[in-house]
């Protein structure tokens, strides 16, 4: 039985359909003073051994809605909880970054592991944040997707990541594509909206590049690539990640720098997620 959070319907489906498993009828409301209620109403126990709760933390609320129904799933006598956070929030905060600040990836790691007995999510920013989990927890890899709704014809490509931490998804995603060149850029952050990006001295001109991320969040990094490689003389430059956060004014930003297109997956989903992580994910479930 697969049991969605609100934010994950489309992966859930999908999810459903690959598996060949029921997907639960699931509700969300809110009390009169903000408090959510997500529930699996009219789920019986003979209905499912094993739930998998699949859900991005993308808000405050999805968390709560993943406790939620976790806890749903054990009352009805599922024997075997599976929690599935496609996109893991507050992943990036795996350290405290100074005095007195919450290891907040753990914290909330805690709380997940408190009602499951296994954690699934697809590239975290670091493999590291697994072992956050009390309970079993890996990553599935869907970095080898972000090729599949990538023009057949571009131009002497060159795969790209804006620092050397996601390299292996630039490289993925050359190796799913079949060609090209990979490359990246040194980046140092400044704040949450500022980075800095120095770029290497890879030769763009007339070429299109492929910009690859784990995450486009503000979009401050990719917006940034993209003038760069424009400056330099790109002839197309596509961004892709795996998670399209594309918080704020994202979307707005790369599209003044000058972006052909933007794609992601749908571990977030939004306007641009062209690929499904869902056979990876159901890969590691069977
Ligand atoms: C950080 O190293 C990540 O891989 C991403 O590059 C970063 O989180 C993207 O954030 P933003 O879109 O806010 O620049």
């Amino acid at each position: 039985m697969i049991v969605s959070g609100s934010a994950s319907q489309v992966l859930a489906a999908e999810l459903a359909a690959e598996l060949d498993e029921p997907l639960a009828s699931v509700e969300y409301e809110r009390f009169p003073d903000g408090e959510v209620l997500a529930s699996a109403p009219g789920v019986a126990e003979a209905d499912a051994d094993r739930a998998v709760v699949v859900a991005s933390t993308v808000s405050s609320d999805a968390h709560l809605e993943l406790l939620q129904l976790q806890d749903a799933a054990r009352e009805w006598g599922a024997e075997e909880v599976v929690t599935v956070v496609p996109y893991m929030g507050y992943s990036r905060q795996d350290k405290a970054f100074e005095a007195g600040h919450p290891v907040s990836a753990r914290a909330v790691a805690r709380a997940v592991s408190s009602g499951t007995d296994r954690v699934l999510t697809v590239n975290p920013h670091e493999e590291a944040v697994c072992d956050f989990f009390d309970v079993p927890a890996e990553s599935v890899d869907a970095a080898g997707r972000l090729a599949d709704p990538l023009p057949a014809n571009l131009n002497d490509p060159v795969f790209l990541s804006p620092d050397d931490g996601a390299l292996d998804i630039a490289e993925s995603a050359r190796d799913a594509y079949g060609a090209g060149e990979v490359d990246y850029f040194e980046k140092v952050r400044h704040s949450g909206t500022e980075v800095e990006l120095t770029p290497s001295d890879t030769d763009v001109a007339g070429r299109d590049v492929v910009v690859t991320d784990d995450i486009i969040a503000t979009g401050s990094t990719m917006a940034g690539a993209v003038e760069i490689l424009g400056e330099k003389g790109a002839s197309g430059v596509f961004v892709t990640c795996v998670h399209p956060m594309l918080a704020s004014n994202a979307v707005t930003k790369l599209s003044r720098a000058g972006v052909e297109a933007i794609y992601g997956t749908d571990t977030i989903e939004r306007a641009v997620s062209k690929v499904s992580v869902a056979p990876e994910i159901s890969g590691a479930l069977r």
